[in-house]
């Protein structure tokens, strides 16, 4: 019978997000950081370990993430192994899509559940400018061709004043015809990810450009990150993740796993430990136990998440 993994605050964390590589093909401005080397991972059977022993304390959904989680030469096997995990009964992956037409057959094979795709725009020139890559045609492909073969797909869109505000509502008219969900994501200073307030764009002017054409109700209020809400008649829906306006640091499920074996307990904190594969079982939940303790409350808002000695978001994947 699993048991819980329970912090100082009551809250109760079930969802393990694990960072398969720290690399990527893409280097979106708001993410990918030039000086940064990338770690070197943990072998991948390691990391299975992790997930066994997460899920017998209770873990039941687990996330791979990156960098770009599909440029694992085992990302499949990886996936497979998660979802046969006994206590894991959902498996997600976040990605930027570029490789996805080759791997979408053999993740649903491995029982994948659902997907979150990064899509911050519609104008193939733009998507070049943002991720350095001409890859617009590619992952439009890839995101039609998920349509309707899982539980949940979700397009995540991080909103940059003057790059791409003004595609909201293109973005909102996708989900007229089609069933998946379009978020709008607020852009987050990480080490190197060349933010700036000028560029920053709040969760409240989403919702008021949306609202400038659309009646929307909130849906699904129960969900510790996203706020959703739907359009009449739509087929899909609408997210807005605020996490420097209004964050969620109270409904907190998450853990993560970085690719080179840390155990971080909040994606705004530096704090992080090492898991190593010396360990034994015990050792490694006590660990993980002790440090789930020290969990912040809250991250104490955006001047605690500038220069606060945080890895650059490339390697904590989200
Ligand atoms: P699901 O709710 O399982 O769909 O996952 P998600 O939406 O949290 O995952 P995804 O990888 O798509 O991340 C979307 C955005 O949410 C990214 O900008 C993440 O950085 C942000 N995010 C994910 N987890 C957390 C968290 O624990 N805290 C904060 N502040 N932001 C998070
Ligand atoms: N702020 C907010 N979201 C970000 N992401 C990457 N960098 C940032 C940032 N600085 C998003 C990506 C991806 C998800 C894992 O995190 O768009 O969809
Ligand atoms: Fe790569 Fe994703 Fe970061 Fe873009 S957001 S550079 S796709 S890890």
């Amino acid at each position: 019978m699993a048991t819980t993994l329970v912090d100082a605050y009551a809250r109760i964390h079930n969802y393990l997000r694990l960072s398969l590589t720290a690399k990527c093909n893409f280097k979106c401005t708001y993410c990918y950081t030039p000086d940064v080397k990338p770690p070197k991972a943990v072998p991948y059977q390691f990391m299975l370990r992790l997930v066994r022993l997460f899920a017998s304390q209770g873990v039941n959904k687990v996330r791979l993430t990156g960098g770009e989680p599909l440029i694992h030469p085992n990302v499949v096997e990886i996936a497979r192994a998660v979802k046969s995990t006994p206590g894991i009964n959902h498996l997600a992956i976040t990605t930027n899509g570029l490789l996805l037409h080759r791997h979408l057959d053999g993740l649903l094979d491995a029982g994948l559940d659902s997907i979150n795709l990064s899509l911050d725009t519609l104008v193939p020139a733009k998507f070049a400018f943002i991720s350095k890559v001409d890859g617009f045609q590619k992952v439009w492909r890839s995101f039609e061709e998920c349509l309707g073969k899982l539980k949940s797909i979700k397009l995540n869109c991080v909103v940059m004043n003057g790059v791409n505000d003004d595609e909201i509502l293109d973005f909102v008219e996708l989900t007229r015809h089609n069933d998946f969900s379009m978020r709008f994501i607020e852009f987050v200073p990480y080490t190197g990810n060349q933010w700036n307030d000028k560029r920053f764009f709040p969760y409240k002017n989403i919702i008021e450009t949306i609202e400038k054409k659309y009646k929307i109700e909130r849906i699904n209020p129960q969900d510790p990150i996203a706020r959703y809400y739907q359009i009449e008649g739509f087929k899909g829906s609408l997210g807005v993740i605020a996490s420097i306006t209004e964050p969620f640091c109270d409904k907190c499920n998450r853990l993560r796993i970085t690719a080179d074996g840390k155990f971080k307990v909040c994606l705004n904190s530096a704090r992080e430990i090492d898991l190593n594969e010396e360990m034994t079982d015990e050792e490694l939940i006590k660990v993980v136990k002790e440090e789930l303790l020290m969990k912040p409350k809250e991250h104490g808002g955006i001047k605690n998440m500038i220069g606060n000695g945080n890895r650059p978001m490339i390697s904590i994947g989200g």
